[in-house]
């Protein structure tokens, strides 16, 4: 089969307003990545490299966030109509699949159902039936699919608001379609372009639209920032389902929370409560304790991490390492076997191989000026309360002794004291006793 070569435009040019944000709403994130994220993740899976960006004048900002796609600016924000047509440079004579900035969760299956149909349709619109229509633009199809009219909120009588068959927006528009865009007015109770008239003025020159549906959580639009939970709440829900399906145990599903690019091999195990925030990959076999925090870090085959963990950005942990409770690890490389188990920080460290720091060790990476390394060689071992002030080289199999603040490097196989020396002194606890209690 020939492949069906489309160009898609996204509509971002509208106030988003109800936000209450300084930020546009399609910077908004849902899942630790923004709106039109989503979306252009999307379009590369049904492989489309033609995409424009519809934007306000005001928003700079967004196009250079953006500089891989065209971009088309809508000067004021005259209705969806109007805003696909200041892509218009860019329909390359194909056809056109439109979709909305604030529509994030579109699925590439869908998209690709939207495809399919337009063999028996010039226009393909998705639909949705939320639980509540709300003001969404309502669909009117007969059984077969095809549409005769789409009526926004606004215009619809009281009986036509009780059709719960509703516009997500987004629609694919054949090229011989295409032309009809121009004959659109703003005779409406908005006073804009609608681009749901598409729909009947294709009808009158004897052109067909059809209907496939998807479900809400699917197409849902954000507007406000309830909204934008409600999104998230899907998204959050579809990864869930995407992990326990490859093979991941969530012990409380409700309570994980993974990041659009969140990967965890098979086997592994989260116990309730915990976050990965952008850039974490778990090998096989990871097990990650109840309360932990994770963002920019890979983490090897049977590692345990947690309770109580903090991994944070630049860290790579091998196999079969243990991060215990209360321990923060910042930009450090972990090598295999190696365990730190209780209340330490880590950062800007490497530890080789089979490496142990006993609890409450902290490396001193930062002097308020800059930040400095600690290297800890393969088998080294590091007391309780050690205070490793970097930048510092420990050398294989070394032992620091409880307590010590180390500021010089110790070689390989060296034992390290910083402490002074116990002293006891014979019988003073029991005569400062006695000299308090005498009158
Ligand atoms: C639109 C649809 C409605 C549908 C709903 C789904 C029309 C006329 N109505 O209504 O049938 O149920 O979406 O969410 O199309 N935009 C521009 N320029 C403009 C206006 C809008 O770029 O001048 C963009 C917005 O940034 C947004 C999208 O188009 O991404 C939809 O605009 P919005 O004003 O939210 O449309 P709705 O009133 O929700
Ligand atoms: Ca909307």
């Amino acid at each position: 089969m020939k492949k069906h070569s489309f160009s898609s435009v996204i509509l971002a040019a509208g106030q988003g307003s109800r936000m209450k944000s300084a930020i546009p709403k399609v910077l908004h994130k849902v899942g630790g990545q923004s709106l039109i994220d989503h979306i252009l993740e999307t379009l590369k899976e049904v492989d489309c490299k033609d995409i424009t960006l519809v934007t306000a004048p005001s928003m700079e900002g967004t196009r250079n966030h953006f500089p891989k796609v065209h971009h088309a600016v809508q000067k004021t924000a005259r209705g969806t109509a109007d805003a696909l047509l200041s892509a218009e440079k860019n329909f390359h004579n194909q056809d056109v699949l439109v979709l909305y900035g604030d529509t994030p969760l579109v699925q590439a299956s869908t998209l690709q159902r939207a495809l399919a149909a337009r063999q028996g349709a010039q226009i393909v619109v998705l639909g949705m039936r939320p639980e509540d229509p709300a003001q969404y633009g309502r669909i009117f199809a007969d059984e077969a699919g095809y549409i005769s009219r789409i009526v926004e909120y606004k215009e619809a009588t009281l009986s036509e608001l009780g059709n719960n068959l509703c516009n997500s927006g987004m629609m694919l528009i054949g090229k011989e379609a295409l032309p009809l865009l121009k004959k659109i007015n703003n005779k409406n109770a908005k006073g804009e372009f609608y681009l749901t008239d598409l729909v009947q003025l294709a009808n009158d020159h004897g052109l067909k639209a059809q209907v496939i549906e998807a479900s809400f959580s699917e197409l849902q639009g954000i507007n406000t920032r309830v909204d934008l939970a409600e999104v998230e709440y899907s998204f959050q829900q579809r990864k869930r389902h995407q992990m326990m399906e490859s093979g991941v145990t969530l012990l409380d599903s409700q309570t994980v929370y993974f990041s659009f690019d969140t990967k965890i091999g098979q086997d592994s195990y989260i116990e309730p409560n915990v976050f990965f925030g952008p850039g974490v990959t778990l090998a096989e076999d990871v097990y990650i304790r109840a309360n932990s925090y994770i963002e920019g870090a890979t983490i090897g085959a049977g590692s345990v991490i947690g309770p109580f963990a903090r991994i944070r950005p630049e860290t790579t942990i091998e196999a079969h390492v243990k991060v215990g409770n209360f321990v923060e690890i910042k930009k450090s490389i972990l090598e295999k076997g190696s365990k730190v188990s209780h209340l330490s920080y880590v950062g800007d460290a490497y530890l080789g191989e089979n490496v142990n720091v006993g609890a409450g060790a902290i490396t001193a990476n930062y002097d308020g000026f800059k930040k400095y390394k600690t290297k800890i060689e393969k088998g080294a071992s590091i007391g309780v309360n050690v205070s490793l002030v970097a930048p510092l080289t420990i050398g294989k199999n070394a032992i620091i002794g409880a307590g010590s603040v180390v500021t010089e490097n110790v070689p390989s196989e060296a034992l390290s004291l910083t402490r002074p020396p116990q002293n006891n002194i014979k019988d003073a606890a029991k005569r400062f006793r006695e000299k308090r209690t005498k009158k």
